[in-house]
C-alpha cells in the first residue's frame, strides 16, 4: 500500500522544546479584591482573556470598574463601554470611591477601533463592556449576533495573546433568543466567571466554570452595598439560615467548592399532594439528582414520597453540583416527612448510590474541619470519610447504607 501523501512543504513553520517556552504564570496581577482573585485563580494572568458572565443588573460593572480602579494603581487599565456614557461611568467611579487617575475610558463599539485603541495605550488591562454591544466592521449582521460575538472576541483574544494584554469581556446572560448569550464564548477564553444570585438578594457568588490557570468551581462571594461590592469574608455564615430552632426539613451540609469548603443549608418541604400527580421541585440542585434520590429513598430507605409534592431549596441562592449533597437533601426530606428536625449542630455529606449505599466524597477532612470550625458537633458521614484522627470538639458518625443514615440521624 501506498504511503497517504503528505502535506504540503511547511517551509519556516518549527515548533519549540517545551522547556524553551517561558510561562508567564508568575505574572499574576491581583485586581485588590481578594474574592475575585480567589476565583481568578491567583489573580490576572497577563496575555490571557477572562469572561465575565451574568443577568443584567447583577453587578459585572460594578465589581470590574472597582477592580480597575484597584489596579490602575500600579498599571494602567482602559475601561471601554458600549452600554453606558462617560458621564454615567464617572458618576459609578465617584460613588465607589475608585481613583480616576490611571484608568482610561473609551466609549466605543467598534471592535477594530477598540483593539488599536488599547494597542496605541500602555493599558496592561483591557475591560470590554460589554462585548454584547460591539461589533466588526467585516460582517453586515448586528452587535449582539452570535457571529458578531464571535469575530469581536477573536480579535481581542487574539489581542490578548500576541501583546500580553490582560483582556476582560463582560457578557449578558440572556433569555432572548435572539441575542447570543456568553455561553458561545467559553471554548474561545481562558476563564469564565459567572455570577449566581438569589432574586432578592444582597449577595452575589462569583464562580468560576472554566480556568486555564486555577480551579474551577471556585467560588467568592460578595454583597452588593450602596458602594459597590463587598467582599464576603466569612461565607459559611451567609448559606446558614438564622433562625435559632432546629427546624423539619432543614439539614446542614458541607459543600467543596474550587478550593474551600462551604456550609450549606439545604431544605426540603414534602406535602401531601392535592392533585393526581406529585410536584417536585429543586432549586438550586439538579432536578433528575432529586427525582434519583426519591426513587433510592422509596426503594433503599423504606420510605415512600409518591403522593407527596416535594420541594428542595438551597439557602442562600447558591448551587449546589456536587453529589456530596445527597445525603443531607435526602435527610431533609425525611426530616420533612416524619415532621422530625436534626439538630442544628449535626452536619450531614455523602452520596447516595442508586442502590442505597452511601459512598465517601472527596475532601471529607476539610468538611468536617469546617463545621467543627463554625461549631458543629456531630456528622453523620460517608464510612469512607471517617479520618484517622478525630475531630477536636465533634462525634462522628461513619455510615453505609441509607437506612443507616437515617436512624443515625434518628428519623427512622
Ligand atoms: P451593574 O454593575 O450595573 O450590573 P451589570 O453590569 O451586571 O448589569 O449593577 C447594577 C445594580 O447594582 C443596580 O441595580 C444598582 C446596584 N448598585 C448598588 O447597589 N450599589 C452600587 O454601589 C452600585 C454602583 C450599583
Ligand atoms: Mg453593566
Amino acid at each position: 500500500m501506498q504511503a497517504p501523501k503528505r502535506g504540503g512543504y511547511a517551509g519556516e513553520v518549527q515548533g519549540s522544546k517545551l522547556s524553551d517556552v517561558q510561562d508567564n504564570e508568575a505574572v499574576r496581577a491581583n485586581t485588590g479584591i481578594s474574592e475575585f482573585d480567589r476565583v481568578l485563580g491567583g489573580g490576572l494572568v497577563s496575555g490571557s482573556v477572562v469572561l465575565i458572565g451574568g443577568d443584567p443588573g447583577i453587578g459585572k460593572s460594578t465589581l470590574l470598574l472597582q477592580a480597575a480602579g484597584a489596579r490602575s494603581l500600579t498599571d494602567e487599565v482602559m475601561y471601554v463601554t458600549g452600554e453606558e456614557s462617560l458621564q454615567q461611568i464617572a458618576l459609578r467611579a465617584r460613588r465607589l470611591e475608585v481613583n480616576p487617575d490611571g484608568l482610561t475610558v473609551l466609549a466605543e463599539t467598534c471592535v477594530e477601533r477598540i483593539a488599536s485603541a488599547a494597542a496605541e495605550s500602555s493599558a496592561s488591562c483591557l475591560i470590554v463592556d460589554s462585548i454584547q454591544t460591539i461589533f466588526s466592521e467585516d460582517l453586515p449582521s448586528a452587535p449582539g449576533s452570535v457571529a458578531q460575538l464571535r469575530e469581536c472576541a477573536a480579535q481581542l483574544v487574539r489581542l490578548a495573546k500576541t501583546t500580553g494584554l490582560t483582556v476582560i469581556l463582560v457578557g449578558h446572560v440572556t433569555k432572548d433568543g435572539n441575542i447570543a448569550g456568553p455561553r458561545v464564548l467559553e471554548h474561545m477564553v481562558d476563564v469564565v466567571l459567572y455570577f449566581e444570585s438569589e432574586s432578592g438578594s444582597r449577595f452575589r457568588i462569583l464562580r468560576a466554570v472554566k480556568n486555564r490557570f486555577g480551579a474551577a468551581n471556585e467560588l467568592g462571594v460578595f454583597a452588593m452595598a450602596d458602594n459597590g461590592m463587598r467582599e464576603v469574608k466569612n461565607p459559611s455564615a451567609i448559606f446558614l439560615s438564622q433562625h435559632p430552632d432546629a427546624i423539619p426539613g432543614s439539614v446542614v451540609t458541607a459543600a467543596f467548592e474550587g478550593s474551600r469548603p462551604l456550609l450549606i443549608e439545604v431544605q426540603a418541604l414534602a406535602d401531601q399532594s392535592g392533585t393526581g400527580q406529585s410536584r417536585r421541585l429543586a432549586v438550586g440542585m439538579d432536578q433528575n439528582r432529586l427525582a434519583m434520590m426519591l426513587a433510592t429513598l422509596s426503594r433503599h430507605g423504606g420510605i415512600v414520597a409518591y403522593d407527596q409534592d416535594v420541594f428542595i431549596n438551597v439557602v442562600g441562592g447558591v448551587k449546589i453540583n456536587e453529589t456530596s449533597a445527597d445525603l443531607a437533601t435526602v435527610a431533609a426530606i425525611v426530616s420533612s416527612i416524619r415532621n422530625q428536625p436534626v439538630p442544628r449542630t449535626t452536619l450531614v455529606f455523602g452520596e447516595v448510590g442508586l442502590a442505597g449505599e452511601i459512598r465517601p466524597v472527596s475532601f471529607g477532612e476539610e468538611r468536617l474541619q469546617e463545621a467543627a470550625k463554625r461549631g458543629f458537633t456531630h456528622a453523620v458521614v460517608p464510612r469512607g470519610n471517617l479520618p484517622k484522627k478525630p475531630i477536636k470538639g465533634m462525634t462522628l458518625t461513619g455510615v453505609d447504607y441509607l437506612r443507616g443514615a437515617i436512624e443515625a440521624l434518628e428519623l427512622g
